[in-house]
């Protein structure tokens, strides 16, 4: 039986709490294991504050699902047509008994709608509470932990609810989420400075053929600027509008600054149309843009994204949150997620730019099931209003590639210590697409292109006939144990990622990772809307079907990457081959073809 708020305090007042015990009895939620590479320090301040995010379910998640296949899928007749901001709220909203637990659960702990702040559609609930109170709440002792990396967390192992409020409470973080949303060791590294790097301007200016019909400056094989992406992806000549309401996005996190200098000096030698123009700035949850400490993944992103995507206008989210911990001096700051937080802010954002680029992830391993699923289904709401979303598939081929071993890479983290491959999340979502790498021209599989399974995520319909094609070419027994052949596979597509000449901090490096690829896609797919917007169409939305319906019949929309594979965990991971692969996906965007298809769609 619910308790309403108002019953509760009735019975509460007239002592008779007793009455209802059945409320009280608290039972385990969830447990976690500490992930490798963390180690369990002093006991969390009790007044540290921190935000608690309860997520509440979503009663009517598949309804939303179905209008998203519907309205992504170019054979529907639907096709395009996205929800609104009001109608994707009305879908996730919870059941109201579900709030009303929820309520009358925090009320009894003194907390009151004027501490609480609720998620548009009342999906999550964010109330900010000292650790004291927490463990009180939720029956748990959080610790500071400390990664072999120098970060830290405040998180517990574990944490119980009130038994009835566990069908009402998907989860409630920060609780036992360990994972690093990282950019720096996985998805970007750096090669030499430019300066340094061997002269080659008395290199012949030949040119080669490119694989979508045009040519390459030869240059371009290892010297990556946005012309040659151009012209390797056959969008010489497009120019797009600023007017048309379209707009692209770039996210950063952890402290990572675009900086507007080394911006000018970027378009400057390389889109001397774009000088002067810029990128608008939106902080979340007090993020930064310190302008004296450039970061070299936040530079990377938005010099490329928005130098393919000028003058279209441009939006750099910076996410502030996981201030460094510092036990010794009694840190009261908060111990945020900064990943939700950037979440939360979009899903609330009623005309999110209909292009976001992320190059940041982690292993998928390290994120509790129920929140990646959560998040994921973020995801798919952010697609239902039309918003594409690219993420990097990741630097270690089919492993994590993490060179530290105190925090050994392919090792699972269930106790048992099998070594497995190790797909990323969020790429790892089916509702967001995967970028691989590839480099040089003609084109080839980078090696550390991420690549793989997800453990978490099943194959989607839209990879029913690519992935089995696929796997029906390995050898019987290829990688047995190590990988989920009926998981959802990525990457989806490919893009260069590698020899990028970037400027930080006034110099000129070449740098590379899927990092550079997600946002070179990214580029082109905000060109593709674009067309599309100009065309009175809708924006692409939720491209995975799309990709897939495109991919599987060999239009040339996309430049199938046929040779190199991706190593890890001690393999030589896998082949990229003709059609699909866990290497590339279906290969690199050929965008004249693609906008000729998408134009021809509803
Ligand atoms: C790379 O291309 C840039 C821009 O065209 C040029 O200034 C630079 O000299 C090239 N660097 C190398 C190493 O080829
Ligand atoms: C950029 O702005 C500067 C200073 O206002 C001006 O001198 C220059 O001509 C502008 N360049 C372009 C390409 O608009
Ligand atoms: C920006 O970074 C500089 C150099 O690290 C630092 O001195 C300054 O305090 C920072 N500014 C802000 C507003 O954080
Ligand atoms: C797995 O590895 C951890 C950390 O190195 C170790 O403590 C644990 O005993 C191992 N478990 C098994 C089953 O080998
Ligand atoms: C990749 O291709 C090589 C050369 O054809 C072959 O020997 C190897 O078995 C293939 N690897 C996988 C995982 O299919």
């Amino acid at each position: 039986m619910r308790v309403s708020l108002k019953t509760w305090v009735v019975l509460a007042l007239a002592g008779l709490t007793a009455a209802a015990p059945s409320v009280h009895t608290v039972k385990v939620k969830e447990t976690t294991r500490v992930p490798r590479g963390w180690t369990k320090r002093d006991k969390a301040p009790r007044d540290l504050l921190i935000d608690l995010r309860i997520a509440i379910p979503q009663s009517n998640f598949p309804a939303l699902e179905q209008h998203l296949w519907e309205i992504s899928d170019p054979f529907n007749e639907r096709y395009g047509a996205h929800l609104s901001h009001e109608e994707v709220n009305e879908l996730i909203a919870p059941h109201p008994e579900s709030v009303g637990a929820v309520d009358a659960w925090l009320a009894e702990h003194g907390l009151t709608e004027a501490d609480i702040a609720r998620s548009p559609a009342g999906d999550w609930v964010k109330v900010r509470v000292p650790v004291g109170k927490v463990e009180n709440m939720l029956d748990a002792t959080y610790h500071v932990y400390e990664h072999a990396d120098g970060s830290t967390l405040v998180r517990t192992t574990s944490y119980g609810l009130p038994e009835h409020l566990h069908a009402h409470v998907e989860f409630i973080q920060p609780t036992t989420l360990f994972s690093r949303f990282r950019p720096n060791k996985a998805t970007f590294h750096f090669s030499q400075a430019v300066s340094a790097a061997p002269a080659e301007e008395n290199a012949p200016a030949i040119s080669v053929p490119s694989a979508s019909g045009g040519s390459v400056d030869a240059s371009c094989n290892t010297n990556i600027t946005v012309t040659c992406l151009k012209q390797l992806y056959n969008a010489v000549g497009y120019t797009p509008l600023a007017n048309t309401g379209n707009q692209v996005a770039a996210t950063g996190y952890l402290e990572e600054f675009a900086s507007f200098s080394d911006l000018q000096l970027f378009f400057k030698s390389q889109v001397p149309a774009a000088v002067n123009s810029s990128f608008n700035v939106i902080s979340i949850n007090g993020g930064l843009n310190n302008q004296t400490e450039p970061g070299g993944e936040a530079n990377l992103d938005t010099q490329f994204l928005f130098g393919i995507t000028h003058p279209i206008p441009a939006t750099f989210f910076t996410t502030g949150g996981r201030p460094p911990f510092i036990p010794d001096i009694g840190s009261t700051e908060n111990t945020n997620e900064p990943y939700l937080d950037w979440l939360d802010f979009i899903l609330n954002t009623p005309h999110p730019p209909q292009t976001i680029s992320t190059s940041y992830a982690d292993d998928e391993q390290t994120v509790p099931v129920n929140f990646a699923q959560r998040v994921c289904q973020g995801f798919a709401q952010l697609g239902a209003k039309g918003v594409s979303l690219t993420f990097s598939s990741g630097d270690g081929g089919v492993g994590d590639g993490d060179p530290d071993p105190a925090t050994q890479e392919c090792i699972t983290n269930d106790g048992r210590n099998k070594t497995e491959f190790l797909p990323l999340f969020p790429p790892s979502c089916p509702f967001v697409t995967a970028v691989g790498g590839t480099i040089h021209v003609p084109e080839t599989a980078v090696d550390f292109s991420g690549g793989g399974f997800s453990n978490v995520f099943d194959r989607p319909l839209f990879q029913a006939v690519a992935v089995p094609e696929f796997l029906e070419k390995l050898a019987p027994g290829t990688f047995k144990g190590l990988f989920n052949p009926n998981g959802r596979a990525i990457p989806d597509v490919a893009a260069q990622a590698d020899n990028f000449l970037v400027f930080i901090d006034g110099e000129e490096f070449h740098i590379g990772g899927t990092s550079a690829a997600a946002p070179t896609f990214a580029g082109f797919v905000s060109l593709l809307n674009d067309a599309r917007i100009r065309a009175g169409k809708s924006s692409l939305g939720f491209l995975n079907p799309l990709i897939y319906s495109i991919g599987l019949v060999h239009t040339g929309a996309f430049n199938d990457i046929t040779t190199g594979n991706n190593p890890g965990c001690g393999t030589e991971g896998f082949n990229a081959t003709a059609g699909w692969d866990p290497v590339t996906g279906f290969g690199t965007p050929n965008f004249g073809i693609l906008k000729e298809i998408v134009l021809a769609l509803p």
